[in-house]
C-alpha cells in the first residue's frame, strides 16, 4: 500500500470562494478518492492563506482586525467543502500555531545556515502583488502593466533568500525528474524561466508597511514574505505525522506554478535539507467570456448557487468532465445543462428508471440471474472490459474527462443494448426462450449499471452510493473487484424508482402562471 500525499494551494482568505476555488478541491478530491480506491494510503489536505497584504487591505476596508476579518472567510472556504463532497483529512490555517512555528523553525535554520542575508534594496514595488519589479516586467512604453496595480519606488533594507546559488541545481533536477510537473509542456515552461538568471528572494516586510504576518524569529522588525508562508503549509500540516512527507502532490492553478510552486518551494526544501515532493499538477483557469474567473474581475460564480440548484455530485461531474485538466475552459450555464441533462439525466438517469422499472415490472423487484449470453450480451461485456482497462491508466494519468467519456459512452451503448433486447416485447410473450432471455436482458442492465457507477464513483460517490443502494447492493472493500462483470446482484431486491437528476426548473420569465 503506497502513501499518497495530496494538497490544493492555500487560498487567500480575502474574499469568498468562488467557481476555480471549488474547481480545484473537487480536482483533488477526485484523484484523492481514486488513490483510496487503488489502495494508496491518503492523506489530503486543504487550506487558508491567511496572511499578507491582501487580506490587511481587505481587513481595513471593512475596519475590523485582520484576524477577526481571516477567521469569517475562513470559515466561508471550509464550509463549501463538505457541500461539495470534498473529503480532505486536514485543513490548515496559516495562522494556526503548528504552521507558524514550522516557519519559524525553518526561517532560523536556513538563517543560521547563512541561506539568509541582509541587504539594501532599492526598486519598484507593486502592493497588489507584493512584489519588487524589475524591468522587464514593464510596459513597452515604459508604463506597469494593470495587474501591478499602483506601483511605486521605494528603499529599504531587508533579508534576502540565496536562491540565485540554486538555479542549476534546479536545473540539473528538472532535467532528471521530467515528471516532476503535470502538464509537461509547463515543466518545459519553467525550464525555459530558468534560462534567465534568478535574483535572490526577497523574504521580508518591514512591519511599519506590513504587519499582518509570521514575524521573523532573528528579527522581529519583520514579517515573512506571504510566499514564504504561506508554501511552508504543506509540510507544517504534516511535520509531526511520520511517513506522510515528501510522499506529496500538489495541486495548483497554472498562475502560481512559475515562480512560487515550480522555483521557490524545491529551493526551500532542498536549502532546508528537506526531501522534495512528488510532484506538481498545475491545472487551467475557468473562464467567464474570455477572461479568468476572478474576484477583482467581477465575473466570479458562486459555486454554492449551482450546488443548490444542480447538487454536488452534478456540478463536480461538469467540472471534471468539461476540463481537460491544464487547459482552460469557458464556463457557461448552457454548456452546464447540456451536460447535465444529455449525460447525466438521459443517459446515466434513463438507465437507472429503466432498470429499477423493468425489475418491478417483470420480476417482481428482485434481479434474476442471468442466462447464457448471447452476441448482445457478449458485445457489451467485451465493451465493459475494454472501458474499464482504459479508463483507470487515464485517471492514473489525470485524464479524467476522456476518462468519463468513455464511461458515458458505456452507459449510451448499455441503453442502446436495451432498445435492442426490448425486454417489454419479451414480457409480453409467454415462450421460455423468450422469458429466459428477459432474465437476462434483466441481470445485463443492472450489472452494467453496477459497474458504471463503481466506475465513476470517485466523481459522482452520492450518486454511487444512491444507485447502490436502490440496488439493494453494498460493494465490497477493494475497488477493482468490483469492476469485474460478474453476477454480484443475483437476488438482490431493488427500489421501484428513484429521481436522480430531476430536470431544472425553467428560467423565472418562463414560468407559466
Ligand atoms: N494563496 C495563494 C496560494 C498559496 S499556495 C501555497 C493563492 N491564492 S488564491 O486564492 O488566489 O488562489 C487559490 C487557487 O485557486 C490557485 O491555485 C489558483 O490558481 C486557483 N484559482 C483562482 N482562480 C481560478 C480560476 N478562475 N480557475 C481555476 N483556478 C483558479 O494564489
Amino acid at each position: 500500500m503506497g502513501s499518497f500525499y495530496i494538497t490544493t494551494a492555500i487560498d487567500y482568505v480575502n474574499g469568498s470562494p468562488h467557481l476555480g476555488h471549488a474547481y480545484e478541491k473537487v480536482l483533488t478530491d477526485v484523484i484523492a478518492r481514486f488513490r483510496r480506491q487503488l489502495g494508496d494510503r491518503v492523506h489530503f489536505l486543504t487550506g487558508v492563506d491567511e496572511h499578507g497584504q491582501k487580506v490587511q487591505a481587505s481587513a481595513r476596508q471593512r475596519g475590523i482586525p485582520p484576524q477577526q476579518f481571516a477567521d469569517e472567510v475562513s470559515a466561508e472556504f471550509r464550509a463549501l467543502l463538505p457541500k461539495l463532497s470534498i473529503s480532505n483529512d486536514d485543513f490548515i490555517r496559516t495562522t494556526e500555531e503548528r504552521h507558524k512555528k514550522v516557519v519559524r523553525q525553518v526561517l532560523q535554520q536556513l538563517f543560521d545556515k547563512g541561506e539568509i542575508y541582509k541587504a539594501e534594496y532599492q526598486g519598484f514595488y507593486s502592493t497588489r502583488q507584493e512584489q519588487f519589479l524589475q524591468e522587464k516586467d514593464r510596459n513597452p512604453d515604459g508604463t506597469w502593466p494593470e495587474i501591478f496595480g499602483e506601483v511605486t519606488e521605494i528603499t529599504e533594507s531587508n533579508y534576502f533568500f540565496k536562491l540565485r546559488q540554486y538555479q542549476e541545481w534546479l536545473v540539473g533536477f528538472l532535467a532528471a525528474h521530467e515528471d516532476f510537473i503535470f502538464p509537461r509542456y509547463r515543466q518545459k515552461q519553467v525550464l525555459e524561466f530558468l534560462k534567465e538568471p534568478l535574483n535572490d528572494l526577497c523574504i521580508s516586510r518591514p512591519r511599519e508597511r506590513l504587519e499582518w504576518g509570521i514575524p521573523l524569529p532573528f528579527d522581529e522588525a519583520y514579517v515573512t514574505y506571504v510566499w514564504f508562508d504561506a508554501l511552508l503549509n504543506y509540510y507544517s500540516a504534516v511535520a509531526d505525522q511520520p511517513g506522510v512527507w515528501p510522499a506529496a502532490w500538489h495541486v495548483i492553478g497554472k498562475d502560481i506554478l512559475v515562480p512560487p510552486h515550480a522555483v521557490y518551494w524545491p529551493i526551500m526544501l532542498h536549502a532546508a535539507g528537506l526531501p522534495l515532493p512528488g510532484g506538481i499538477i498545475a491545472h487551467g483557469w475557468w473562464m467567464q467570456s474570455g477572461s479568468k474567473m476572478s474576484k477583482s474581475t467581477g465575473n466570479a460564480l458562486n459555486p454554492l448557487d449551482l450546488v443548490a440548484e444542480f447538487g454536488a455530485d452534478a456540478f463536480r461531474y461538469f467540472l471534471i468532465r468539461e476540463m481537460n485538466v491544464g487547459q482552460d475552459s469557458d464556463f457557461t450555464r448552457e454548456q452546464f445543462l447540456v451536460r447535465y441533462n444529455s449525460e447525466l439525466a438521459n443517459n446515466l438517469g434513463n438507465l437507472v428508471n429503466r432498470t429499477l422499472n423493468m425489475t418491478t415490472r417483470f420480476a417482481a423487484g428482485v434481479v434474476p440471474a442471468a442466462g447464457p449470453a448471447e452476441d448482445l450480451e457478449r458485445a457489451l461485456q467485451d465493451l465493459w472490459t475494454k472501458t474499464r482497462d482504459e479508463f483507470i491508466p487515464l485517471c492514473e494519468g489525470f485524464q479524467f474527462h476522456t476518462a468519463l467519456e468513455r464511461a458515458m459512452f458505456f452507459l449510451t451503448e448499455t441503453n442502446a443494448y436495451i432498445e435492442k433486447r426490448a425486454p417489454w416485447k419479451l414480457g409480453k410473450s409467454a415462450a421460455p426462450s423468450d422469458q429466459a432471455l428477459l432474465r437476462t436482458a434483466l441481470a445485463t442492465m443492472a450489472e452494467a449499471l453496477r459497474l458504471a457507477v463503481a466506475l465513476i464513483q470517485h466523481v459522482t460517490p452520492g450518486t454511487t452510493e444512491k444507485i447502490n443502494a436502490v440496488l439493494g447492493y453494498t460493494p465490497g472493500p477493494v475497488w477493482r473487484e468490483e469492476l469485474v462483470w460478474g453476477t454480484k446482484l443475483t437476488g438482490a431486491t431493488v427500489a421501484p424508482a428513484l429521481v436522480l437528476f430531476p430536470r431544472p426548473a425553467p428560467p423565472a420569465g418562463e414560468k407559466k402562471g
